[in-house]
């Protein structure tokens, strides 16, 4: 099924200089990039993209770390590309994640409370409509 996904180059991928080498995997592995901007995420537009994590002992953390600079959103189009970008980004807790994924490839733990993890992507079909909308208004 071809399907839509918000995909984020969070602020830590931003600083890091990795926006090509992310990128590059996206278009490497065939998906389409439809839409592309660059923002600083606001706290109000945060608390209703990660509504289900609002309350967690991370989330203040999660907050300011998303805030700390540009996060590039994108929205990509593919086949099945819900599962298949969140199959490149690696699980989410960086140290986990497989060598060969991006979080796994670009990431590590640091003492910050909040999992620096490089990047986002929508786990289904309704979040990533709902994402979408968040972001691109
Ligand atoms: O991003 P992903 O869908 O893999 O994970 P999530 O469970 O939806 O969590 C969203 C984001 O919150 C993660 O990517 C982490 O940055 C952060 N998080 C965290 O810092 N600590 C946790 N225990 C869970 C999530
Ligand atoms: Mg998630």
């Amino acid at each position: 099924m071809t399907e839509r996904t918000l995909m984020l180059i969070k602020p830590d991928g931003v600083k890091r200089g990795k926006i090509g080498e992310i990128i590059r995997r996206i278009e490497n592995k065939g998906y389409q990039i439809i839409a592309m901007k660059m923002v600083v995420p606001t706290e109000k537009l945060l608390n209703l993209h990660y509504a289900e994590h609002v309350g967690k002992s991370y989330y203040p953390s999660l907050v300011s770390y998303m805030m700390s600079g540009p996060v590039v959103v994108m929205i990509g189009e593919g086949t099945n590309i819900i599962s298949g970008w969140r199959t490149l980004m690696g699980e989410t807790n960086p140290t986990k994640a497989a060598p060969g994924t991006i979080r796994g490839d670009l990431g590590r733990e640091w003492e910050e409370k909040a999992m620096m993890n490089i990047v986002h992507g929508s786990d289904s079909v309704l979040s990533a409509e709902r994402e979408i909308n968040l972001w691109f208004t």
